[in-house]
C-alpha cells in the first residue's frame, strides 16, 4: 500500500491522553496515521471508537526507548507506505522525586523516554521527512520545560533538555523546510498525574527529612489537584492545537496551549528572574501553610 498523495503521520505514545486525542484528530483531517504504543498498551487503542477503517491507520508496536523497534518501523513506513510527513514525539514518564531521593537509574529513565528518545526518532524519520519534502516535528514539552518546583525536578529537567535540543533542530531543519515545533501544555484534565512514577528511595524513606519533603511533595500534590480541578483544559485541546501548528506555514518554535502556560510563560518572560522564584516561592509556602494550619498530618509514604 502506497499513501499516495495522503500525509502520513507518526504519533508515539497513542495508547491514552494527548498522544491518543492528536490521533483522532489527525485520522478526521484525513490524514494516515501510525498509531505507536508500547506493546503491552497497543490492547488498549483495540477499544477506540474512532479506529473502524483499517485502510486509514496502522497499530504498531514501538517502546521509544528501543533502537530496532524505531528502525524496524520507519524501514516498514518507507517500504509499505513511501512518505512519512509528521512526526509527533508525545511519549512521555513523570518522575515524583525530590533529587535527593533520586535514584540515578531513575533520572537515566527520565531523560531516556523524555528527551533522548525524541531525538532518536527525529534522526531516524528525518531522511523520510526530508523525501517528503517539508515535514513537520511536533515535541510535546510542558511547562515544565521552562520552570521547576519541589518534586518535579528530574521531569522538568527532562523537559529543559528536550527544549533546548528542539530549539537548535529548529534553526538546523530549516533549509529542508522542516518545521520543529514545541507544544507546551500546563495542567490539563488526563490521567498523566496519576500515572506519576514516585520515586523508590522517596517511597521507602519516613526519616524527618523524608517527612520534610514528603511535605513539600504534598504541596505539590495540592497544587495539581487544585490546577486539575480548575482547569478546562482536555488533551483534544492541546491536540487540536498540535494539528493547527501541522497547518501553519511557518509554525513557531513554542507554543503554550493551555491558559496556565500561557500565564506563567508571560511571568517568565517579563518578570526578573528573582521576581517569578520569589512567586513560585511564595504561592508553595501559601499552600504548605494552608496545609499546615489544617490539621495536616504528614503523609505516611503511601499518602503521597
Ligand atoms: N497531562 C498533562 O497535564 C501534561 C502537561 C504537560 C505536558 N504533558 C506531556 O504530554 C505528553 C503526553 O502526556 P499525557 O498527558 O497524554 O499523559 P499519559 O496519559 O500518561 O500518556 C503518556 C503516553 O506516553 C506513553 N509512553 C510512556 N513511556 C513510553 C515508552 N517508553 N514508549 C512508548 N510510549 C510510552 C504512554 O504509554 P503507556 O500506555 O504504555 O504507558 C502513554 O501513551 C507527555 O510527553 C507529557 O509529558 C502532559
Amino acid at each position: 500500500m502506497n499513501a499516495g498523495t495522503r500525509k502520513v503521520a507518526l504519533v508515539t505514545g497513542a495508547s491514552t491522553g494527548i498522544g491518543l486525542a492528536t490521533a483522532r484528530r489527525l485520522l478526521e483531517s484525513g490524514v494516515f496515521v501510525v498509531l505507536t504504543a508500547r506493546d503491552s498498551s497497543l490492547e488498549r487503542l483495540q477499544c477506540a471508537d474512532f479506529l473502524q477503517d483499517p485502510s486509514q491507520y496502522w497499530l504498531r508496536p514501538l517502546d521509544v526507548r528501543n533502537a530496532l523497534e524505531r528502525r524496524e518501523l520507519l524501514d516498514e513506513i518507507e517500504k509499505q507506505l513511501g512518505r512519512l510527513d509528521y512526526l509527533i514525539n508525545n511519549a512521555g514518564v513523570i518522575y515524583r522525586t525530590p533529587i535527593e531521593y533520586a535514584y540515578e537509574f531513575e533520572s537515566k529513565e527520565q531523560m531516556l523516554v523524555n528527551f533522548h528518545a525524541p531525538l532518536e526518532m527525529v534522526k531516524v524519520c528525518l531522511p523520510l521527512l526530508r523525501k517528503s519534502g517539508g515535514g513537520r516535528v511536533i515535541m510535546v514539552s510542558s511547562a515544565a520545560g521552562f520552570f521547576s518546583v519541589p518534586t518535579m525536578g528530574l521531569y522538568a529537567a527532562s523537559k529543559h533538555a528536550l527544549e533546548g535540543a528542539s530549539e537548535a533542530l529548529y534553526h538546523e531543519l530549516k533549509p529542508w523546510n522542516i518545521g520543529v515545533t514545541l507544544i507546551e501544555p500546563g495542567f490539563i484534565a488526563s490521567e498523566a498525574y496519576m500515572n506519576c512514577r514516585l520515586g523508590l528511595a522517596f517511597d521507602k524513606q519516613n526519616n524527618p527529612t523524608a517527612q520534610n519533603y514528603r511535605l513539600q511533595s504534598r504541596v505539590i500534590s495540592t497544587l495539581v489537584d487544585r490546577a486539575i480541578h480548575m482547569t478546562t483544559s482536555t488533551p483534544d485541546q492541546v491536540a487540536g492545537a498540535i494539528c493547527r501548528a501541522l497547518n501553519m506555514k511557518r509554525p513557531p518554535l513554542r507554543l503554550q496551549v493551555t491558559l496556565d502556560a500561557q500565564v506563567f510563560a508571560f511571568l517568565k518572560r517579563f518578570l526578573p528572574s528573582r521576581a517569578f522564584d520569589r512567586l513560585i516561592g511564595f504561592c508553595l509556602d501559601r499552600i504548605r501553610y494552608q496545609l499546615e494550619h489544617a490539621d495536616f498530618e504528614v503523609p505516611t509514604p503511601a499518602q503521597v
